[in-house]
């Protein structure tokens, strides 16, 4: 097995996640928007001011298709999971775990993120209708669904690096 991938949306956990199972299996742990931000030299923010979410969107497909082969963790961005080629990519190159929260605890976690383009822009009615509209797609591209909802981050730590043991070979 190559990549572990964790998808879901804004706020389901996919960075906090990442990084703990890095450390608990002793794996290189990648957050993707810090890697487009360290390449780009500019904060998501500014990447979508300068060259739109469309500009966005190629730099998150661009990085899958050149990030190198190796046995990591990486903590998705959001919206990654919402082209079919990124989807693609995920499903033959690693093995793909959603994070699937509610919208409830979602909101609560980012509301006031003023590094996300998208919620800065959006109501939380949009937010909510994005959330309920991106969830098959986030199905459609894993191979494990991960429920977060009254677990903690330790407790889903270990459920996800059980199943990375169980099928690293
Ligand atoms: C986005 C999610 C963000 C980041 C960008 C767009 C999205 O990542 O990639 O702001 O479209 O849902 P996180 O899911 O890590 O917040």
């Amino acid at each position: 097995m190559k990549r572990v991938y964790l998808v879901g949306f804004m706020g389901s956990g996919k960075s906090a996640i990442g990084k703990r199972l890095g450390t608990l299996l002793d794996l290189p742990f990648y957050d993707m928007d810090t890697e487009i931000a360290t390449r780009t030299g500019m904060t998501i923010p500014q990447i979508f001011e300068t060259y739109g979410e469309e500009g966005f969107r190629e730099m998150e497909t661009e990085f899958l298709r050149n990030f190198s082969d190796e046995f990591c963790i990486i903590a998705t961005g959001g919206g990654v999971a919402m082209r079919a080629e990124n989807r693609k990519i995920m499903r033959m190159t690693g093995l793909v775990f959603y994070l699937n929260s509610t919208f409830r605890d979602i909101w609560r976690r980012i509301s006031t993120d003023i590094n996300r383009p998208i919620v800065q822009r959006s109501s939380r009615h949009e937010l909510e209708r994005l959330f309920h509209n991106r969830k098959p797609l986030y199905l459609q591209c894993a191979h494990f669904k991960v429920e977060t909802t009254n677990r903690t981050l330790s407790e889903i730590t270990q459920y996800i690096a059980s199943q990375i043991t169980r099928l690293k070979n």
